[in-house]
């Protein structure tokens, strides 16, 4: 169903609403392009062209661009990305000055966790409240073939880390890739299931820079059911949605759930809470955006709080209905993953 877009002007509100009566209240902050993994359905083995460091944001402008969002945007979650974000210098000071904003925002980071084991108890300090681990395969040698880097017992060690600092529910994001790892849907559960992970498999978006996705090869939320359901009985969990992007299910009766994150095949646009900062102070008001709009020339322009507010507030309005990737028009966007913050 089409909703209708709202042609008028835009409201008065001050948080950032759109035409389609959503209002964006996640805030997704990408702190470094770089990784420490070269996944590939990310990257190159030989990396990308990084940004240049005079292009990234500072902390200071970082905390500035997140202080304006919470306190005037009415931003009430602000999750930490890259790339990889453990790679950030000032994370633990950017994590700490995020905590110390009034309203205090709930804080969480996606990470590969290649570092998480040295780093989770010191973030659990500064204020970080939760983590999702990206975890595709339990099998070395594939976790060497998908990520280029022999490093799966780091992300083990990172997880239980995780765990241990309290940074809770330890959430592990699985994509599946047919001829890949589509036979590890039951095992990966399993193994978070022993340990207190709750699991959630992603289906692979069009966002690599090889632009070598395709749909029918995408491993879809229906097959990851099919294939759960082979060695678990799953029911739907009660309650709402809302705007979280995972359907979730009750393992064998619960309390276990595991959450399947349909964006391609059920995509929850409709539902949309997010606004993006990428590491180079571009704001994006999807994943998918075609445009993006330069907060960082304002703030080194001597623009104030309230100026950068309003273009942040224009952003949000001219969202999209949806990302479309279903449909014929669709075109990927220019910069992957990487870049803008999963
Ligand atoms: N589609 C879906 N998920 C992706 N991720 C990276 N690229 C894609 C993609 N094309 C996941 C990573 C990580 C999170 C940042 O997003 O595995 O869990
Ligand atoms: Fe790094 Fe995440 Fe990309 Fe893998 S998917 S290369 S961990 S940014």
């Amino acid at each position: 169903m089409r909703g209708n877009p709202d042609t008028s002007e835009r409201p008065g509100s001050p948080l950032l609403v759109d035409r389609f009566g959503r209002v964006a209240t996640d805030l997704r902050v990408s702190l470094t392009d770089r990784c420490n993994l070269r996944c590939t359905y990310c990257m190159p083995a030989e990396g990308l062209d990084w940004l240049p460091k005079p292009d990234l944001l500072s902390d200071d402008e970082l905390t500035r661009l997140i202080g304006i969002a919470v306190t005037r945007l009415g931003v009430t979650d602000v999750r930490f990305t890259g790339g990889e974000p453990l790679l950030r210098p000032g994370l633990d000071d950017v994590v700490a000055a995020t905590a110390a904003l009034d309203p205090r925002p709930r804080i969480s980071m996606t990470t590969n966790g290649l570092t998480l084991a040295k780093r989770a108890a010191g973030l659990a300090a500064a204020g970080l409240d939760r983590v999702n681990v990206s975890l595709d395969t339990l099998d070395p040698e594939r976790f060497h073939r998908l990520t280029r880097r022999d490093r799966l017992a780091d992300v083990f060690a990172g997880l239980a880390a995780a765990r241990d600092a309290g940074l809770a529910p330890v959430k592990v994001n699985t994509v599946l890739m047919r001829g890949v790892n589509e036979d590890e849907a039951v095992p990966l559960l399993r193994h978070c299931l022993a340990h207190g992970y709750q699991l959630r498999f992603i289906e692979q978006m069009p966002l690599d820079p090889q632009h070598g996705w395709n749909r029918d090869d995408m491993v879809t939320a229906e097959e990851i059911l099919a294939s759960l359901r082979t060695a678990f009985t799953l029911t739907p969990e009660p309650g709402e949605r809302g705007g979280a992007p995972a359907e979730r299910w009750l393992v064998d009766g619960g309390p276990a759930v595991v959450g399947v994150i349909a964006s391609v095949t059920r995509p929850f646009c409709a539902a949309c809470d997010r606004t993006r900062l990428t590491a180079d102070g571009q704001v994006r008001n999807c994943l998918f955006s075609r445009s993006e709009t330069d907060l960082r020339a304002l703030l080194r322009g001597g623009a104030s709080d309230e100026e950068v507010a309003a273009v942040w507030r224009g952003n949000a309005w001219a969202k999209a209905e949806g990302h479309g990737i279903d449909s014929a028009g669709f075109s990927q966007p220019d910069r992957p993953m990487s870049a803008i913050g999963g």
